[in-house]
């Protein structure tokens, strides 16, 4: 099928995989913060490691021989997987590559903390990592301490360089808004500084506010150093950040993404065109291809649960709705959009019977929702309230 070239933009190669690791382990546990993680403690990586181990071999061995033909991503994930030595991924990729070979341009990005990298940036370079994306959060120091981040401004800095300096050419940086005490003004500072930096790609979440999180009962006691941000300077930081970005030559490629073009994440982009992954470690979600079709995976979501039994996670067919749902609504999220003849020829359906399905929705959302040249995509000024449309595709 042809694809516009101009529209055209990075897609995994049919037949390839992707892998995430989840790494629980952090040194403290942010009061926002409701992944699945569990302290640094000294002895603590043994069982972790051993584990890990076990339910990679596990994983792999249930793949249908030769069906993946190379791995065009792998993803460290946190947690924070910089307190892992570098001579550990060495260990996995090696382990990895072992049974698929990796790629030519294979993206290996490690997730790092400031403060928290245990061994020398060009170490996690010669493991063969060569990507970096580093939770920044905030430039402001009272930012920072609300959110009992442990490190300062000035120590993601540092961070950023001492990886730039050793050679990483990909850097990213996850900021936070919608977070206490922001403002338009702080949320500005904190763009600013992250532009200064000279990284590739910035990520941008909005404050989710996790039920039983310690920062849930803080906010509720009234104290202004929790205070929110209200709805409309919310809305404000991140139109701002969707134009600063965009006129440094970083426009959001997805709702919470932004790189100069060609370095978007080859790794979120599989998730967004529901390509496969292989997801290993407590918590982890995938999708990839068994002998009887393709499964979704769901690993045990505590470290202790999913270290007593690695390779017991459950394992869900995947139907033809869902497959199609899953393009949509990933898909939506992002810049291109999704190309409607190329998604129902991944589905059952053909493209006249998806298009009289996505008809009543163009109308419902005429000025959000576009379909031209045969993609249809979010307005990226709808992104921000994007939650109501994405819903009706799930209705689809
Ligand atoms: C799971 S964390 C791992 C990265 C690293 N441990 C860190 O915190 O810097 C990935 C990113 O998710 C974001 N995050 C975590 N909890 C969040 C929440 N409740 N709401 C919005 N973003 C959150 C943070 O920006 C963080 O950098
Ligand atoms: S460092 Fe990251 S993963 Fe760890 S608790 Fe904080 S936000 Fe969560």
């Amino acid at each position: 099928m042809r694809v516009d070239r101009h529209k055209a933009h990075w897609q995994p190669p049919k037949q390839s995989l992707a892998m995430y690791v989840h790494v629980p382990f952090c040194a403290s546990r942010c009061v926002y913060c409701d992944f699945t993680i569990s302290l640094n403690k000294h002895g603590g990586h043994q069982a972790y490691e051993e584990a890990l181990s076990q339910e990679l071999e596990y994983r792999l061995a249930q793949l249908p021989k030769g069906y993946y033909q190379s791995i065009h991503s792998v993803y460290f994930g946190g947690g924070t997987p910089s307190l892992m030595p570098a001579r550990w991924f060495a260990s996995v990729l090696e382990r990895l590559n072992h049974a698929i070979p990796m790629a030519a341009h294979c993206e290996i990005t490690l997730e790092a903390n400031p403060n928290a990298v245990v061994d020398a940036p060009a170490d996690y370079l010669a493991a063969g990592l060569n990507r970096v994306s580093i939770g920044t959060q905030s430039f402001n120091a009272n930012e920072l301490k609300a959110l009992s981040r442990n490190h300062s401004a000035e120590d993601a800095i540092a961070t950023v360089q001492a990886f730039q300096q050793a050679g990483f050419q990909r850097v990213s940086l996850d900021l936070m808004y919608g977070i206490p005490q922001q403002t338009v003004a702080s949320w500005n500072h904190s763009l600013q500084h992250a532009l200064a930096l000279d990284v590739g790609h910035i990520s941008l979440y909005g404050l989710q506010l996790e039920t039983g999180t310690p920062l849930e009962r803080l906010i509720q006691t009234g104290a202004p150093r929790y205070a929110l941000p209200d709805e409309d300077t919310t809305a404000d930081a991140y139109e701002l950040a969707q134009e600063t970005l965009a006129n440094a030559g970083l426009p959001l490629y997805e709702i919470s993404n932004a790189s100069i073009i060609g370095e978007e994440s080859r790794h979120n982009l599989t998730y967004w065109q529901w390509g496969h992954w292989l997801a290993l470690g407590p918590g982890a979600h995938g999708h990839s291809q068994r002998l009887e079709g393709p499964v979704q995976t769901e690993n045990a979501d505590t470290v202790e649960a999913w270290q007593a039994n690695p390779t017991g996670g459950l394992v869900k067919p995947v139907s033809s709705q869902e497959a199609l749902e899953n393009r949509l609504i990933f898909g939506l999220r992002t810049r291109w959009g999704i190309h409607v003849a190329q998604v129902a020829e991944a589905s059952t359906l053909n493209e006249k019977l998806l298009l009289s399905r996505l008809n009543p929705l163009l109308k419902k959302h005429s000025t959000a929702l576009r379909l031209e040249e045969g993609w249809l995509r979010l307005v990226p000024q709808y992104w921000a309230t994007s939650n109501q449309v994405l819903q009706d595709v799930m209705g689809l």
